[in-house]
């Protein structure tokens, strides 16, 4: 397995990828988002024989980071592939002088819960009704020390 930042010729392929992790009440990352984030933000890609596998979206907004979104394609799910990714990022984002990651997930995600858990994340609030749905989130953060 690889991973390496996101290029403008990957859009396509995440677009794709993202249609099939995300329902449309789940709000799926349009090409054009996906065009934003590569120039903008930061996108790793995990590739398996050259096929794009699974992503993560970090936001970079002035000094703050925020884990927007992660996902793997189901048959490639529990081969640690987003840890992976979230290592690498982590790497990078304490390279750039981050001291935190935050993240909002939703309460009844409890697979992406137990991920974010593992990596090191730690609850900070609960925000009611974050959701247009109703469901609520956990705010949570990862600590660079
Ligand atoms: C959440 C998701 C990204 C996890 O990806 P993954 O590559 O399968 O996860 P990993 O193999 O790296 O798992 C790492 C850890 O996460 C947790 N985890 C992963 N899958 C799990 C499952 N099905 N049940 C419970 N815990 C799970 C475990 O702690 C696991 O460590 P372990 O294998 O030592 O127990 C994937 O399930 C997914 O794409 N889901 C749909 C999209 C989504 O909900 N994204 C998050 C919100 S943006």
């Amino acid at each position: 397995m690889t991973i390496r930042k996101a290029i403008s010729s990957d859009v396509s392929l995440l677009y794709t990828l993202e249609q099939e992790l995300f329902t449309i009440d789940n709000y799926p990352l349009s090409r054009g988002s996906f065009i934003y984030h590569v120039r903008n933000n930061l996108i790793y890609v995990a590739e398996i024989e050259g096929k794009v596998v699974g992503y993560l979206l970090v936001l970079i907004k002035r000094t703050k980071a925020k884990l927007y979104s992660i996902g793997v394609k189901e048959i490639y799910r529990g081969r640690k592939i987003s840890q992976k990714l979230l290592e690498v990022t982590s790497k990078e984002l304490i390279s750039l002088g981050f001291k935190q990651l935050l993240l909002e997930v939703r309460t009844d995600n409890k697979v992406a819960i137990a991920l974010y858990k593992k990596a090191g994340f730690k609850v900070v609030k609960e925000l009611r009704a974050f959701y247009k749905d109703g469901c609520d989130a956990y705010l949570m953060e990862l600590e660079y020390k």
